[in-house]
């Protein structure tokens, strides 16, 4: 789903909504607080659910926590919140999240809320919380018990091949256990055998494959645990666990519109299994790939990209390679364009996501036709 911004006004909405909204401008400055109250509350009253997460728990504060306030708060827009929760309970899944767990979270997040939101809390409010609570939790529920008629809870992947590319960058080849559906422009969780129940987003490097495998380019980051174990530590052989494929950027094959791609530094994964999807599809679409990165040498798939560009004409590639990337591809986009026509994909880190969506709006593409990932944030949902 292309991203959407949910804009709410503070009194707008349903009674429940308002009462929700309430608390969180009360619990707002104290976040941390009741983050940190909710773990010990649950871990405290349900000691055996603690195996269920990470070691360290400092992503995880603000995530769980984070995505179910920002869920209640945008109960009103259905259609939209659906989806992510579905999403997030087919999710669940390899965490070994079972539906009677639910409940012992929905009372540590009414206890925390009720001690940091005092001022505010009555048992109106109360209830609010209760129906909301209970609205999200079903939707997780009743999609993660749909998803098991269907699909494993995870996947075990051999790898195959491990590339290293640069110092830094490595290409993953891996053999599921299972056949693994997914469409390309998708993304799935990897957990590595080194680091227990951490799980982190991978994007598909290459569309569907007649043989199953998948492929991954992976950055290790400075002190990253998943991705520097990927890099620098798996070796052809060991075993991976995969959770299922999501995410919403992929090919709209309905219509003919050209593509307008920018993918930064590994974003490029995701960008070159799409040019391979409209490939395997045979339209004649327009693609402009935009592929950033900060020197030459972190060009790492270049080679690759310019031998799609050979064998499809309607493929063109673009380096742009600047430490100030963000100045140059603006002046590339303008000597390009019009890109009016055009559907827009963007892969990379958060800061080139936030910059690129802003710049082809200036373009004059509407925010329905700008498709990328950005799992951190629920208010782009369907991310
Ligand atoms: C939808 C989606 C798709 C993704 N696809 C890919 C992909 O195909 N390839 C890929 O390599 N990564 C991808 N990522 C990023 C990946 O999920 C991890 O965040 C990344 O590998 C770091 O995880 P880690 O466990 O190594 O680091 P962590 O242990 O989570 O972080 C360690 C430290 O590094 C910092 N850090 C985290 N990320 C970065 C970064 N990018 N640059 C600099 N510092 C950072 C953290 O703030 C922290 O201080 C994707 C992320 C998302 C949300
Ligand atoms: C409505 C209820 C819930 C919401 C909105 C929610 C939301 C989230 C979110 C957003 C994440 C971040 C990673 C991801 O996207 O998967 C997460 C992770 C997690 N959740 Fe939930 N969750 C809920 C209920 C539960 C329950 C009942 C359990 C079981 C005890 C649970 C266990 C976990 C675990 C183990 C993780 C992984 C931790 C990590 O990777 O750091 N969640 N949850």
């Amino acid at each position: 789903m292309p991203a959407q911004r949910v804009a709410v006004a503070d009194e707008e909405g349903s009674p429940d909504a308002i009462l929700i909204r309430r608390t969180m401008s009360e619990i707002g400055p104290v976040a941390d607080k009741v983050a940190s109250y909710f773990y010990a509350l649950l871990f405290v009253r349900r000691p055996d659910l603690r195996v269920l997460f990470p070691p360290a728990m400092d992503m995880q504060r603000d995530r769980l926590l984070k995505a179910l306030l920002t869920a209640a708060e945008h109960l009103d827009n259905t259609p939209v919140l659906v989806d992510y929760l579905q999403n997030l309970g087919r999710g669940h899944r390899k965490y070994g999240t079972r539906a009677e767990d639910y409940p012992a979270v929905g009372e540590c997040l009414i206890g925390s809320l009720s001690k940091y939101a005092a001022a505010v809390w009555d048992p109106e409010t109360e209830a609010a919380w209760v129906r909301a609570y209970t609205t999200i939790s079903q939707v997780m529920i009743d999609s993660a018990a749909a998803d098991a008629l269907r699909s494993p809870a995870w996947w075990h992947a051999e790898v195959v091949t491990h590339d290293l590319r640069t110092p830094d960058v490595a290409i993953l080849t891996v053999r599921p256990d299972q056949p693994y559906p997914f469409l390309a422009g998708q993304y799935t969780s990897i957990e590595t055998p080194w680091w227990p129940r951490v799980w982190r987003h991978y994007s598909f490097a290459s569309a569907p494959r007649s043989d199953g495998l998948l492929t991954f380019h992976v950055k290790a980051v400075p002190a990253g645990w998943v991705s520097n174990a990927l890099v620098h530590r798996a070796r052809p052989g060991d075993v991976i666990r995969l959770g299922p494929p999501t995410g919403s950027m992929t090919v709209d094959h309905t219509t003919d519109s050209g593509l307008l791609c920018l993918g930064g530094g590994t974003g490029i994964a995701p960008i070159k299994a799409l040019v391979e999807d409209v490939a395997e599809h045979g339209a004649r679409r327009p693609v402009e790939v935009f592929y950033g990165a900060r020197t030459d040498h972190d060009l790492y798939e270049i080679d690759t990209m310019l031998r799609l560009q050979q064998s499809h004409s309607w493929l063109s590639v673009r380096a742009i390679i600047d430490q100030q990337a963000r100045l140059q591809l603006p002046e590339a986009l303008r000597d390009y364009g019009p890109w009016n026509e055009y559907d827009a994909y963007l892969s990379g880190p958060p800061g080139m996501i936030r910059s690129g969506v802003d710049m082809l709006r200036g373009f004059g593409i509407p925010s329905s036709r700008i498709r990328h990932d950005a799992v951190e944030e629920l208010l782009v949902v369907g991310n």
